[in-house]
Protein backbone atom coordinates (compact mmCIF):
# COMPACT_ATOMS: atom_id res chain seq x y z
CA UNK A 1 0.00 0.00 0.00
CA UNK A 2 2.21 2.46 -1.51
CA UNK A 3 0.01 5.00 -2.12
CA UNK A 4 -2.80 7.29 -0.93
CA UNK A 5 -5.66 7.09 -3.55
CA UNK A 6 -7.80 9.22 -1.23
CA UNK A 7 -5.30 11.64 -0.79
CA UNK A 8 -4.81 11.65 -4.65
CA UNK A 9 -8.89 11.92 -5.21
CA UNK A 10 -9.39 14.48 -2.56
CA UNK A 11 -6.13 16.14 -1.50
CA UNK A 12 -6.51 14.88 1.86
CA UNK A 13 -7.49 12.54 4.49
CA UNK A 14 -11.39 11.68 4.93
CA UNK A 15 -12.60 13.43 7.71
CA UNK A 16 -14.15 10.52 9.92
CA UNK A 17 -16.42 11.27 13.24
CA UNK A 18 -17.04 8.45 15.52
CA UNK A 19 -20.03 7.84 17.77
CA UNK A 20 -20.10 5.06 20.66
CA UNK A 21 -16.31 3.15 21.34
CA UNK A 22 -15.66 4.65 24.30
CA UNK A 23 -15.24 3.58 28.02
CA UNK A 24 -14.97 -0.11 28.34
CA UNK A 25 -15.55 -0.78 24.82
CA UNK A 26 -12.68 -3.74 23.40
CA UNK A 27 -14.98 -2.41 19.39
CA UNK A 28 -14.36 1.41 19.51
CA UNK A 29 -10.62 0.83 19.86
CA UNK A 30 -10.68 -1.39 16.70
CA UNK A 31 -12.47 0.77 14.74
CA UNK A 32 -9.71 3.89 15.69
CA UNK A 33 -7.26 2.21 14.64
CA UNK A 34 -8.39 0.43 11.69
CA UNK A 35 -9.34 4.13 10.54
CA UNK A 36 -5.89 5.34 11.25
CA UNK A 37 -3.41 2.23 10.12
CA UNK A 38 -3.25 3.45 6.53
CA UNK A 39 -3.73 7.25 6.60
CA UNK A 40 -7.31 7.15 5.01
CA UNK A 41 -8.56 8.73 7.57
CA UNK A 42 -8.52 11.57 10.06
CA UNK A 43 -10.22 11.39 13.28
CA UNK A 44 -12.11 15.10 14.13
CA UNK A 45 -15.17 14.44 16.06
CA UNK A 46 -16.97 12.37 18.79
CA UNK A 47 -19.42 11.16 20.94
CA UNK A 48 -18.23 8.74 22.87
CA UNK A 49 -20.67 7.56 25.58
CA UNK A 50 -24.58 8.29 26.16
CA UNK A 51 -24.01 10.22 29.25
CA UNK A 52 -22.34 13.93 28.06
CA UNK A 53 -19.37 14.47 30.52
CA UNK A 54 -18.24 10.67 30.12
CA UNK A 55 -18.16 11.59 26.12
CA UNK A 56 -16.19 14.94 26.50
CA UNK A 57 -13.65 13.70 28.48
CA UNK A 58 -13.53 10.04 26.54
CA UNK A 59 -12.98 12.36 23.20
CA UNK A 60 -10.37 14.27 24.75
CA UNK A 61 -8.33 11.23 26.02
CA UNK A 62 -7.84 10.38 21.97
CA UNK A 63 -6.90 13.93 21.08
CA UNK A 64 -10.57 14.66 19.95
CA UNK A 65 -10.68 18.75 20.04
CA UNK A 66 -12.86 20.12 22.85
CA UNK A 67 -15.58 21.94 20.47
CA UNK A 68 -15.82 18.96 18.61
CA UNK A 69 -16.68 16.39 21.43
CA UNK A 70 -20.08 16.14 21.62
CA UNK A 71 -22.89 15.13 24.28
CA UNK A 72 -25.06 13.06 21.94
CA UNK A 73 -24.82 11.80 17.98
CA UNK A 74 -27.92 14.56 17.01
CA UNK A 75 -25.69 17.38 18.22
CA UNK A 76 -22.43 15.99 16.59
CA UNK A 77 -24.46 15.02 12.88
CA UNK A 78 -26.04 18.63 13.22
CA UNK A 79 -22.71 20.90 13.99
CA UNK A 80 -20.48 18.83 11.87
CA UNK A 81 -22.61 19.02 8.86
CA UNK A 82 -22.85 22.61 9.51
CA UNK A 83 -19.07 23.16 9.53
CA UNK A 84 -17.18 24.02 5.91
CA UNK A 85 -14.46 21.60 7.15
CA UNK A 86 -16.63 19.13 8.82
CA UNK A 87 -16.54 15.12 9.12
CA UNK A 88 -17.34 13.65 5.70
CA UNK A 89 -17.73 9.99 7.59
CA UNK A 90 -19.21 8.95 10.54
CA UNK A 91 -18.53 5.44 11.86
CA UNK A 92 -21.28 3.83 14.45
CA UNK A 93 -20.23 1.52 17.22
CA UNK A 94 -23.23 1.92 19.84
CA UNK A 95 -24.93 -0.47 21.31
CA UNK A 96 -27.43 -2.53 18.37
CA UNK A 97 -30.82 -0.96 18.64
CA UNK A 98 -29.61 2.51 18.23
CA UNK A 99 -27.79 1.49 14.78
CA UNK A 100 -30.83 2.11 12.88
CA UNK A 101 -31.66 5.52 14.03
CA UNK A 102 -28.21 6.92 14.11
CA UNK A 103 -27.31 5.78 10.53
CA UNK A 104 -30.45 7.39 9.22
CA UNK A 105 -29.25 10.12 10.81
CA UNK A 106 -26.45 10.14 9.66
CA UNK A 107 -27.25 9.79 5.84
CA UNK A 108 -30.07 12.34 5.56
CA UNK A 109 -27.52 14.84 7.34
CA UNK A 110 -25.01 13.85 4.10
CA UNK A 111 -22.70 11.56 5.69
CA UNK A 112 -21.30 8.47 4.36
CA UNK A 113 -21.60 5.73 6.76
CA UNK A 114 -19.37 3.22 8.39
CA UNK A 115 -21.99 1.15 10.99
CA UNK A 116 -20.82 -2.00 12.91
CA UNK A 117 -22.76 -5.20 12.79
CA UNK A 118 -25.54 -5.78 13.13
CA UNK A 119 -27.00 -3.46 10.72
CA UNK A 120 -30.03 -3.11 13.12
CA UNK A 121 -32.17 -5.54 15.26
CA UNK A 122 -34.93 -5.56 13.42
CA UNK A 123 -35.92 -6.54 9.89
CA UNK A 124 -38.23 -3.35 9.27
CA UNK A 125 -35.33 -1.45 10.41
CA UNK A 126 -32.93 -2.37 7.88
CA UNK A 127 -35.24 -2.36 4.97
CA UNK A 128 -35.40 0.95 6.42
CA UNK A 129 -31.09 1.62 6.17
CA UNK A 130 -31.03 -0.06 3.11
CA UNK A 131 -33.86 2.47 1.58
CA UNK A 132 -31.91 5.57 3.07
CA UNK A 133 -28.64 4.31 1.49
CA UNK A 134 -30.22 4.25 -2.11
CA UNK A 135 -32.08 7.05 -1.92
CA UNK A 136 -28.85 9.14 -0.63
CA UNK A 137 -26.41 7.12 -3.05
CA UNK A 138 -24.06 7.35 -0.36
CA UNK A 139 -21.61 4.53 0.97
CA UNK A 140 -22.82 2.27 3.78
CA UNK A 141 -20.19 -0.05 5.02
CA UNK A 142 -20.76 -2.56 7.57
CA UNK A 143 -17.68 -4.08 9.83
CA UNK A 144 -18.35 -6.99 9.24
CA UNK A 145 -14.50 -7.04 9.83
CA UNK A 146 -13.64 -10.70 9.01
CA UNK A 147 -14.15 -9.85 5.34
CA UNK A 148 -10.65 -7.94 5.37
CA UNK A 149 -8.88 -11.02 5.91
CA UNK A 150 -6.34 -11.42 2.88
CA UNK A 151 -7.08 -15.29 2.67
CA UNK A 152 -11.01 -15.00 3.49
CA UNK A 153 -10.40 -12.90 0.54
CA UNK A 154 -8.58 -15.29 -1.25
CA UNK A 155 -11.00 -17.91 -0.63
CA UNK A 156 -13.60 -15.36 -2.34
CA UNK A 157 -11.48 -15.03 -5.22
CA UNK A 158 -10.91 -18.63 -5.98
CA UNK A 159 -14.52 -19.31 -5.99
CA UNK A 160 -15.33 -16.60 -7.89
CA UNK A 161 -12.46 -17.92 -10.03
CA UNK A 162 -14.19 -21.24 -10.50
CA UNK A 163 -10.97 -22.85 -8.20
CA UNK A 164 -13.86 -25.25 -6.53
CA UNK A 165 -16.50 -25.99 -9.19
CA UNK A 166 -19.96 -26.03 -8.60
CA UNK A 167 -20.61 -25.33 -4.62
CA UNK A 168 -21.92 -28.70 -2.75
CA UNK A 169 -21.15 -27.94 0.69
CA UNK A 170 -20.42 -25.19 3.77
CA UNK A 171 -19.58 -25.93 7.04
CA UNK A 172 -18.87 -22.88 9.28
CA UNK A 173 -18.59 -22.77 12.70
CA UNK A 174 -18.31 -19.66 15.55
CA UNK A 175 -17.62 -20.97 18.69
CA UNK A 176 -16.66 -18.96 22.04
CA UNK A 177 -16.64 -19.53 25.85
CA UNK A 178 -16.59 -16.51 27.16
CA UNK A 179 -20.26 -16.52 28.28
CA UNK A 180 -19.73 -20.19 29.57
CA UNK A 181 -18.98 -19.74 33.04
CA UNK A 182 -20.62 -16.45 33.49
CA UNK A 183 -23.71 -15.78 35.30
CA UNK A 184 -26.01 -14.12 33.99
CA UNK A 185 -27.02 -10.14 34.90
CA UNK A 186 -29.16 -9.96 38.00
CA UNK A 187 -32.76 -9.46 35.85
CA UNK A 188 -33.77 -7.17 38.77
CA UNK A 189 -30.90 -4.57 38.05
CA UNK A 190 -30.12 -2.80 35.50
CA UNK A 191 -29.13 -5.26 32.35
CA UNK A 192 -26.28 -4.89 30.52
CA UNK A 193 -27.44 -3.89 26.58
CA UNK A 194 -27.01 -7.05 24.83
CA UNK A 195 -28.99 -9.15 27.70
CA UNK A 196 -32.16 -6.58 27.30
CA UNK A 197 -33.72 -8.07 24.07
CA UNK A 198 -35.14 -4.60 22.93
CA UNK A 199 -31.61 -3.42 22.96
CA UNK A 200 -29.27 -6.06 21.79
CA UNK A 201 -31.67 -7.79 19.66
CA UNK A 202 -33.74 -11.18 19.32
CA UNK A 203 -30.65 -13.31 19.89
CA UNK A 204 -28.02 -12.58 21.61
CA UNK A 205 -25.40 -15.26 20.45
CA UNK A 206 -27.35 -14.49 16.54
CA UNK A 207 -26.76 -10.96 16.81
CA UNK A 208 -23.05 -11.20 18.14
CA UNK A 209 -21.37 -13.48 16.48
CA UNK A 210 -24.15 -15.79 13.92
CA UNK A 211 -23.94 -12.39 11.59
CA UNK A 212 -20.25 -12.47 11.39
CA UNK A 213 -20.68 -16.82 10.20
CA UNK A 214 -23.44 -15.78 8.09
CA UNK A 215 -21.55 -12.86 6.61
CA UNK A 216 -18.61 -14.99 6.36
CA UNK A 217 -20.33 -18.03 4.06
CA UNK A 218 -21.96 -15.21 2.00
CA UNK A 219 -19.19 -13.66 1.26
CA UNK A 220 -16.73 -16.38 -0.17
CA UNK A 221 -19.06 -19.20 -1.39
CA UNK A 222 -21.07 -15.61 -3.22
CA UNK A 223 -24.38 -17.97 -2.62
CA UNK A 224 -27.42 -16.96 -0.47
CA UNK A 225 -28.72 -19.21 2.67
CA UNK A 226 -32.54 -19.52 1.36
CA UNK A 227 -33.85 -22.27 3.87
CA UNK A 228 -32.39 -22.93 7.42
CA UNK A 229 -34.23 -25.47 9.99
CA UNK A 230 -32.44 -23.97 13.56
CA UNK A 231 -32.67 -24.84 17.23
CA UNK A 232 -31.67 -21.85 18.75
CA UNK A 233 -31.47 -21.54 22.55
CA UNK A 234 -29.31 -21.41 25.86
CA UNK A 235 -26.43 -24.08 27.38
CA UNK A 236 -26.12 -22.40 30.49
CA UNK A 237 -28.96 -23.31 33.14
CA UNK A 238 -31.37 -20.77 33.35
CA UNK A 239 -30.03 -18.20 31.15
CA UNK A 240 -32.70 -16.06 29.79
CA UNK A 241 -30.81 -15.10 26.22
CA UNK A 242 -29.44 -17.75 23.58
CA UNK A 243 -25.70 -18.43 23.57
CA UNK A 244 -26.28 -21.26 21.04
CA UNK A 245 -28.06 -21.84 17.72
CA UNK A 246 -27.27 -25.00 15.60
CA UNK A 247 -28.65 -25.33 11.95
CA UNK A 248 -28.68 -26.69 8.12
CA UNK A 249 -28.63 -25.17 5.77
CA UNK A 250 -29.72 -24.93 1.71
CA UNK A 251 -28.61 -22.67 -0.56
CA UNK A 252 -29.84 -21.15 -4.03
CA UNK A 253 -27.76 -23.17 -5.90
CA UNK A 254 -28.90 -26.85 -3.63
CA UNK A 255 -25.30 -26.80 -1.76
CA UNK A 256 -26.31 -28.02 2.10
CA UNK A 257 -24.43 -26.80 4.83
CA UNK A 258 -24.15 -26.61 8.44
CA UNK A 259 -23.97 -23.50 10.64
CA UNK A 260 -23.06 -23.88 15.09
CA UNK A 261 -22.55 -20.51 17.06
CA UNK A 262 -22.25 -20.58 20.56
CA UNK A 263 -20.58 -18.59 23.29
CA UNK A 264 -20.57 -21.12 25.74
CA UNK A 265 -17.63 -24.06 24.38
CA UNK A 266 -16.16 -23.71 27.66
CA UNK A 267 -12.22 -22.55 26.91
CA UNK A 268 -12.85 -21.71 23.32
CA UNK A 269 -11.54 -18.43 22.68
CA UNK A 270 -12.46 -17.18 18.86
CA UNK A 271 -12.82 -20.09 16.96
CA UNK A 272 -14.49 -18.68 13.51
CA UNK A 273 -14.23 -21.31 10.85
CA UNK A 274 -15.19 -21.74 7.45
CA UNK A 275 -15.08 -25.04 4.95
CA UNK A 276 -16.58 -24.38 1.63
CA UNK A 277 -16.60 -27.78 -0.93
CA UNK A 278 -17.12 -27.64 -4.66
CA UNK A 279 -16.74 -30.26 -7.47
CA UNK A 280 -13.36 -29.41 -8.24
CA UNK A 281 -11.89 -29.15 -3.84
CA UNK A 282 -12.41 -27.73 -1.08
CA UNK A 283 -11.27 -24.50 0.76
CA UNK A 284 -10.71 -24.50 4.62
CA UNK A 285 -9.93 -21.10 7.33
CA UNK A 286 -9.76 -20.65 10.51
CA UNK A 287 -9.48 -17.53 12.40
CA UNK A 288 -6.86 -18.19 15.04
CA UNK A 289 -4.54 -19.59 12.10
CA UNK A 290 -5.57 -15.91 10.00
CA UNK A 291 -2.66 -16.51 7.46
CA UNK A 292 -2.95 -20.08 6.07
CA UNK A 293 -5.86 -20.85 3.64
CA UNK A 294 -5.71 -24.87 2.87
CA UNK A 295 -6.64 -25.86 -0.44
CA UNK A 296 -7.96 -29.41 -0.96
CA UNK A 297 -8.11 -30.05 -5.15
CA UNK A 298 -9.65 -32.91 -6.58
CA UNK A 299 -6.67 -34.13 -8.47
CA UNK A 300 -3.25 -32.71 -6.73
CA UNK A 301 -1.71 -32.19 -3.49
CA UNK A 302 -3.03 -30.12 -0.69
CA UNK A 303 -1.71 -26.49 -0.89
CA UNK A 304 -1.48 -23.97 1.45
CA UNK A 305 -2.05 -20.12 0.65
CA UNK A 306 -0.48 -17.22 2.26
CA UNK A 307 -0.72 -13.80 2.14
CA UNK A 308 1.71 -12.63 -0.85
CA UNK A 309 2.80 -15.97 -0.96
CA UNK A 310 2.54 -17.91 -4.46
CA UNK A 311 -0.95 -18.00 -6.08
CA UNK A 312 -2.18 -14.60 -4.29
CA UNK A 313 -5.09 -13.71 -6.23
CA UNK A 314 -5.33 -9.59 -6.95
CA UNK A 315 -8.14 -9.35 -4.41
CA UNK A 316 -6.27 -10.61 -1.64
CA UNK A 317 -2.67 -9.30 -2.67
CA UNK A 318 -4.53 -5.85 -2.21
CA UNK A 319 -5.37 -6.86 1.45
CA UNK A 320 -2.02 -8.31 2.31
CA UNK A 321 0.15 -5.23 3.25
CA UNK A 322 3.90 -6.36 3.79
CA UNK A 323 5.54 -9.28 2.60
CA UNK A 324 4.96 -12.93 2.92
CA UNK A 325 5.71 -14.58 6.12
CA UNK A 326 5.11 -11.42 8.71
CA UNK A 327 1.86 -12.17 10.10
CA UNK A 328 -1.22 -10.31 10.32
CA UNK A 329 -4.75 -10.23 11.51
CA UNK A 330 -7.31 -8.90 13.15
CA UNK A 331 -6.68 -4.89 13.42
CA UNK A 332 -5.15 -5.29 9.39
CA UNK A 333 -7.89 -6.78 8.48
CA UNK A 334 -10.58 -4.23 10.59
CA UNK A 335 -8.32 -1.65 8.81
CA UNK A 336 -8.94 -3.14 4.70
CA UNK A 337 -12.46 -2.89 5.03
CA UNK A 338 -12.07 1.01 6.53
CA UNK A 339 -9.09 1.37 4.07
CA UNK A 340 -11.44 -0.10 0.87
CA UNK A 341 -14.64 1.52 2.23
CA UNK A 342 -12.44 5.02 2.51
CA UNK A 343 -11.69 4.42 -1.67
CA UNK A 344 -15.60 4.19 -2.23
CA UNK A 345 -16.12 7.37 -0.38
CA UNK A 346 -13.16 9.58 -1.89
CA UNK A 347 -14.20 8.22 -5.37
CA UNK A 348 -18.05 9.58 -4.54
CA UNK A 349 -17.04 12.74 -2.94
CA UNK A 350 -14.35 13.40 -5.72
CA UNK A 351 -15.97 11.82 -8.86
CA UNK A 352 -13.50 9.27 -9.53
CA UNK A 353 -13.99 5.65 -10.51
CA UNK A 354 -12.70 3.42 -7.30
CA UNK A 355 -10.91 0.88 -7.90
CA UNK A 356 -13.29 -2.33 -8.72
CA UNK A 357 -11.37 -4.53 -6.03
CA UNK A 358 -12.00 -1.72 -3.62
CA UNK A 359 -15.59 -2.49 -3.41
CA UNK A 360 -15.69 -5.90 -1.79
CA UNK A 361 -16.45 -4.17 1.86
CA UNK A 362 -20.06 -5.40 3.21
CA UNK A 363 -22.64 -3.22 2.86
CA UNK A 364 -26.56 -1.93 4.33
CA UNK A 365 -27.88 -5.01 1.52
CA UNK A 366 -25.77 -7.58 3.19
CA UNK A 367 -26.65 -6.30 6.44
CA UNK A 368 -30.60 -6.87 5.61
CA UNK A 369 -29.26 -10.51 4.72
CA UNK A 370 -28.00 -11.11 7.99
CA UNK A 371 -31.13 -9.68 9.80
CA UNK A 372 -33.56 -12.06 7.56
CA UNK A 373 -31.22 -14.83 7.99
CA UNK A 374 -31.44 -13.82 12.11
CA UNK A 375 -35.38 -13.55 11.54
CA UNK A 376 -35.64 -17.16 9.49
CA UNK A 377 -33.05 -18.79 12.47
CA UNK A 378 -35.81 -17.54 15.31
CA UNK A 379 -38.50 -18.47 13.53
CA UNK A 380 -37.41 -21.97 12.48
CA UNK A 381 -36.23 -22.46 16.40
CA UNK A 382 -39.80 -21.95 17.26
CA UNK A 383 -41.30 -24.63 14.89
CA UNK A 384 -39.30 -27.23 16.05
CA UNK A 385 -36.54 -26.30 13.62
CA UNK A 386 -39.04 -27.08 10.77
CA UNK A 387 -37.31 -26.16 7.59
CA UNK A 388 -38.00 -21.82 6.97
CA UNK A 389 -37.58 -19.92 3.98
CA UNK A 390 -34.59 -16.71 4.89
CA UNK A 391 -36.22 -15.19 1.35
CA UNK A 392 -39.78 -15.60 2.96
CA UNK A 393 -38.58 -12.90 5.69
CA UNK A 394 -38.46 -9.93 2.66
CA UNK A 395 -42.73 -10.58 2.34
CA UNK A 396 -43.16 -11.11 6.26
N1 LIG B 1 -17.12 -6.28 14.48
C1 LIG B 1 -16.93 -6.97 15.59
O1 LIG B 1 -16.23 -7.97 15.59
C2 LIG B 1 -17.57 -6.49 16.87
C3 LIG B 1 -17.03 -6.87 18.11
C4 LIG B 1 -17.63 -6.37 19.27
C5 LIG B 1 -18.72 -5.54 19.20
N2 LIG B 1 -19.23 -5.22 17.97
C6 LIG B 1 -20.41 -4.35 17.85
O2 LIG B 1 -20.06 -3.05 18.33
C7 LIG B 1 -21.17 -2.45 18.96
C8 LIG B 1 -20.76 -2.03 20.38
O3 LIG B 1 -20.38 -3.18 21.09
P1 LIG B 1 -19.36 -3.07 22.32
O4 LIG B 1 -18.93 -4.46 22.62
O5 LIG B 1 -18.35 -2.02 22.07
O6 LIG B 1 -20.33 -2.56 23.47
P2 LIG B 1 -19.89 -1.93 24.88
O7 LIG B 1 -21.09 -1.93 25.74
O8 LIG B 1 -18.64 -2.61 25.36
O9 LIG B 1 -19.47 -0.44 24.51
C9 LIG B 1 -20.39 0.46 23.97
C10 LIG B 1 -19.76 1.84 23.99
O10 LIG B 1 -20.64 2.73 23.34
C11 LIG B 1 -20.87 3.85 24.22
N3 LIG B 1 -22.24 4.30 24.00
C12 LIG B 1 -23.37 3.68 24.39
N4 LIG B 1 -24.46 4.38 23.97
C13 LIG B 1 -23.97 5.44 23.28
C14 LIG B 1 -24.57 6.52 22.61
N5 LIG B 1 -25.91 6.64 22.56
N6 LIG B 1 -23.77 7.43 22.02
C15 LIG B 1 -22.45 7.31 22.07
N7 LIG B 1 -21.81 6.31 22.70
C16 LIG B 1 -22.56 5.39 23.30
C17 LIG B 1 -20.66 3.34 25.62
O11 LIG B 1 -20.29 4.37 26.50
C18 LIG B 1 -19.52 2.35 25.41
O12 LIG B 1 -18.27 3.02 25.46
C19 LIG B 1 -22.29 -3.48 18.92
O13 LIG B 1 -23.14 -3.19 17.85
C20 LIG B 1 -21.58 -4.80 18.68
O14 LIG B 1 -22.38 -5.74 17.98
C21 LIG B 1 -18.68 -5.67 16.82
Amino acid sequence: MDSNPVIDMLGRRLRLAVVGGGPGSFIGAMHRTAARLDDRYELVAGVLSSDGDRSRAAAAAIGIAANRAFADADELFVAEAARPDGADVVAIMTPNDSHHAYALAALRHGFDVICDKPITNTLTEAREVLAAVEETGLVFCLTHNYTGYPMVRQARAMVADGQLGELQLVQVEYVQGGKAGERDPDPVGELPWRYDPVRGGPSLVLGDIGTHAHNLVRFVTGREVTEIAADVGHIVANRLVDDYAGAMLRFDNGARGSFWVTQAATGVENCLRLRASGTLGTVEWMQELPTQLVFRPSAAPVEIRTPNGPGTLPLAARASRIVAGHPEGFHEGFANVYTDAAEAIAARRSGHEPDPLALHFPNALDGLMGVAFVDAAIRSSADDGAWTSVAGSFNA
